[in-house]
């Protein structure tokens, strides 16, 4: 079975063909960033005017790369995001699936980055610890099978991508700031500024940014004040990244020993941090699985990938799925095929 995935549900627009047989045949994506960066934030009006501009195309080059005309079955990210966004995704997916007469799936955003790193050579096999990272979500989840979800925490405010992205504002790198502020931690010393590890003296797996946050933007305040950000600015990028990394770690620790998972997986855009990958790698005694790092932001590939996964989840009808909000919880195990 051959599955085009789209995905659009923010300032990506992601196209990719999966085979069930062969893997991933074709993918392709094209980033708004640059659209975006002047406003030092995704505008959802532009994002959603940008993929309805984009995403014809791109559908019609992945599936020529892919030699393939018309796949068995269409899947496209219905939620959560930015409902517009997400409308152009899910029209162009109907759209296909009436025209040639196949089934549509609706994909949850989160689950396409759950199961990204299945589309590598040595796939996580279940049960697995997630630690789902992006610009929107925090959660630890106990993945026991596909559907088979226990939230085992998550953030009380702010995901640790807006975290990484607010601070890399204040620090005048632009948007989105966490890959820029992960190069400029390079040059700076983590121990250099006292940053709280917020919720670690807490029981439970839940996090919180929103503390570091403010206490990361006091610094940067105080520094102004005494005329050195010039020279302050990379030691705060690294301490701020060593806390945020801490606490991401040790939350991810005790959920694995508390939850006796041997395996973790680590998805979304924050998977890409390399210093919470070499953290985690000389910390955690198991097994960690990571998708391909353009797979760790968003992408059509896991969308594809995922739909393949829910075949027995297809939508006959012509309904144009879009969500804000869809708690990753309630999707239960795909339908008995
Ligand atoms: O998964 P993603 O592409 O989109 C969402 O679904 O949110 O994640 C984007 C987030 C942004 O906050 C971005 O700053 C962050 O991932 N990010 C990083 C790195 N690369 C992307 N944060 C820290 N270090 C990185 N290397
Ligand atoms: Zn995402």
């Amino acid at each position: 079975m051959q599955v085009l995935g789209i995905e659009s549900s923010c300032d990506e627009t992601g196209v990719a063909v999966y085979d069930t047989g062969r893997g991933l045949l074709a993918h392709a994506l094209h980033s708004q960033v640059d659209l975006h960066a002047v406003y030092g934030g995704v505008v959802p009006e532009i994002a959603s005017r940008d993929h309805l501009t984009r995403i014809v195309p791109l559908v019609a080059r992945v599936l020529a790369d892919a030699g393939v005309e018309r796949p068995d079955a269409i899947a496209y990210t219905a939620g959560p995001g930015l409902v517009g966004a997400l409308m152009v995704g899910g029209g162009v997916a109907n759209g296909l699936g009436l025209a040639w007469d196949r089934p549509v799936i609706a994909v949850h955003h989160m689950e396409g980055h759950l199961v990204a790193p299945m589309l590598e050579d040595a796939p996580p096999p279940f049960p697995f610890l997630a630690l789902l990272v992006s610009g929107g979500h925090t959660m630890l989840i106990a993945v026991r099978g596909l559907g088979d979800y226990e939230m085992l925490g998550t953030t009380l405010d702010d995901a640790v991508g807006e975290a990484f992205d607010k601070t890399a504002k204040r620090l005048g790198l632009g948007y989105p700031g966490g890959p820029a502020l992960a190069k400029l931690a390079e040059d700076g010393n983590d121990t250099a500024v006292d940053l709280p590890r917020p919720m670690l003296n807490r029981p439970g797996y839940d996090f919180s940014f929103s503390g570091l946050k403010t206490a990361v933007l006091q610094a940067v305040q105080k520094s102004e004040a005494a005329g050195r950000l010039d020279d302050d600015r990379a030691d705060i990028a690294a301490s701020f990244q060593r806390a945020a990394v801490d606490t991401l770690i040790g939350r991810t620790l005790s959920a694995a020993r508390d939850a006796g998972m041997e395996r973790v997986v680590v998805a979304g855009g924050v998977g890409a941090n390399q210093c919470l990958r070499a953290d985690l790698a000389t910390r955690f005694d198991g097994e960690v699985y990571y998708p391909r790092l353009a797979f760790c932001t968003d992408n059509g590939a896991m969308i594809a990938l995922a739909g393949a996964l829910r075949l027995a989840d297809a939508h006959e009808g012509r309904e144009i799925i879009a969500r804000a909000r869809w708690a990753l919880e309630s999707l239960g195990k795909p339908r008995a095929a």
